[in-house]
C-alpha cells in the first residue's frame, strides 16, 4: 500500500501526463472542456451542442440549443480553460496591480503564483464570477454586452449572436462601408464611458474583443475588467483600451480621440475630478 490518496488523482491531468504530442495534449484538454457542458445538457440546461465557435487562450465557446425554460434559443456557451493550462501571469496584473507601473514583488508573486490545488481553484472560480457579475451589471445599465444567461460551474451561458450556420465575426475580421465607421466608433465611445459609470474598464478592448452583428457592435470577454475605485492600473488600461480602439478605426475616415485626454476628461467625470 502506498500513501498516494486516490481521490485527488484527477483524470485529465493523468491523460496528459501521458499525451505524446503537443497535438494529443490539446485533443485531451479539449475533449475535458467540451465534457464540462454535460451537467447542463443532463440538467436540461441545454439541449444540444451545435458546433464550436471558437477556441481561444483562455476559454471555448460552443453555440448551443438552450433549454425551454431558457427561451430554446440558440446560447453562447464560454468553457473557462483550467488555470492550469493558461498563463498566471497575466492575472497579477489585472487582480493586484496595486502598485501602479510597479512589478510586484516577490512575496506577492509567490502569493498569487501559489500552486496549492485550492489556491488555483479559488482563482478560477473568481475569474469567471467577476466574468458573469460585469456582463450582468452591463447588460442591465444598457451597455452592447451579451445577456449573461446562467453559470454553472467554468461555463457561462451567454445570450448568442450569430445564426445556425456561422457566428458573428469579430470586428478585426470586418470591413467597414465608409458611411458606417464614424457612428461605430462613436457606439464604441459610448459604452466605455457606460462602463466607467459602472466602474469598470474591460482592460482588453479592441477589434478582437468586439462583434459586428448587422451594424451594430457587441462587447465581449470581461473577466479581466478592473474597478477605477481599486486599481491603481485602471487609467493606464482604458488609456490602453481608447488606443487599440483608435488602431481599427483609424484605417477609417474617422475623427479619432487622443486616447490619453479623452481618458483624463472621462476620469475627470466619473472617476476623480482631481485627477
Ligand atoms: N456571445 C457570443 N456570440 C457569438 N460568438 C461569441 C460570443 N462570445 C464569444 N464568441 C466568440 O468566441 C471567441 C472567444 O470568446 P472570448 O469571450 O473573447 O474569450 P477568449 O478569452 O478566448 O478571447 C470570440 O472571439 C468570438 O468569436
Ligand atoms: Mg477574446
Amino acid at each position: 500500500m502506498t500513501n498516494r490518496r486516490f481521490e485527488e488523482i484527477d483524470p485529465m491531468e493523468e491523460k496528459l501526463r501521458s499525451a505524446r504530442s503537443l497535438e494529443e495534449e490539446e485533443q485531451t484538454v479539449e475533449e475535458a472542456l467540451l465534457a464540462q457542458l454535460d451537467p447542463l445538457l443532463e440538467d436540461h440546461v441545454i439541449e444540444e451542442v451545435i458546433r464550436p465557435i471558437k477556441s481561444g487562450k483562455e476559454a471555448v465557446v460552443y453555440c448551443c440549443r438552450a433549454s425551454e425554460a431558457l427561451g430554446g434559443d440558440l446560447v453562447a456557451a464560454k468553457i473557462y480553460r483550467p488555470v492550469e493550462r493558461r498563463s498566471f501571469k497575466k492575472d497579477a496584473v489585472y487582480q493586484q496591480g496595486r502598485e501602479r507601473g510597479a512589478r510586484p514583488d516577490a512575496r506577492t508573486l509567490r502569493a498569487l503564483g501559489k500552486k496549492t490545488k485550492r489556491g488555483r481553484l479559488h482563482k478560477f472560480s473568481a475569474w469567471i464570477a467577476h466574468e458573469m457579475r460585469t456582463l450582468s451589471l452591463l447588460h442591465q445599465a444598457g451597455a452592447d454586452v451579451p445577456e449573461p444567461l446562467d453559470r454553472v460551474g467554468p461555463v457561462i451561458l451567454m445570450e448568442y449572436f450569430g445564426d445556425g450556420e456561422r457566428p458573428a465575426p469579430v470586428l478585426v475580421n470586418v470591413g467597414l462601408d465608409a458611411d458606417e465607421a464614424q457612428p461605430l466608433y462613436a457606439d464604441v465611445l459610448r459604452n466605455i464611458e457606460l462602463f466607467l459609470v459602472q466602474h469598470r474598464v474591460h482592460a482588453d478592448l479592441s477589434a478582437y474583443n468586439m462583434l459586428y452583428v448587422d451594424g451594430r457592435i457587441v462587447i465581449i470577454d470581461f473577466p479581466q475588467s478592473v474597478d477605477p475605485r481599486y486599481n491603481d492600473d485602471a487609467f493606464d488600461l482604458l488609456v490602453r483600451d481608447v488606443r487599440n480602439v483608435n488602431a481599427y478605426f483609424e484605417d477609417y475616415a474617422v475623427d479619432l480621440v487622443d486616447p490619453f485626454y479623452h481618458t483624463l476628461a472621462l476620469w475627470r467625470q466619473h472617476v476623480d475630478p482631481m485627477r
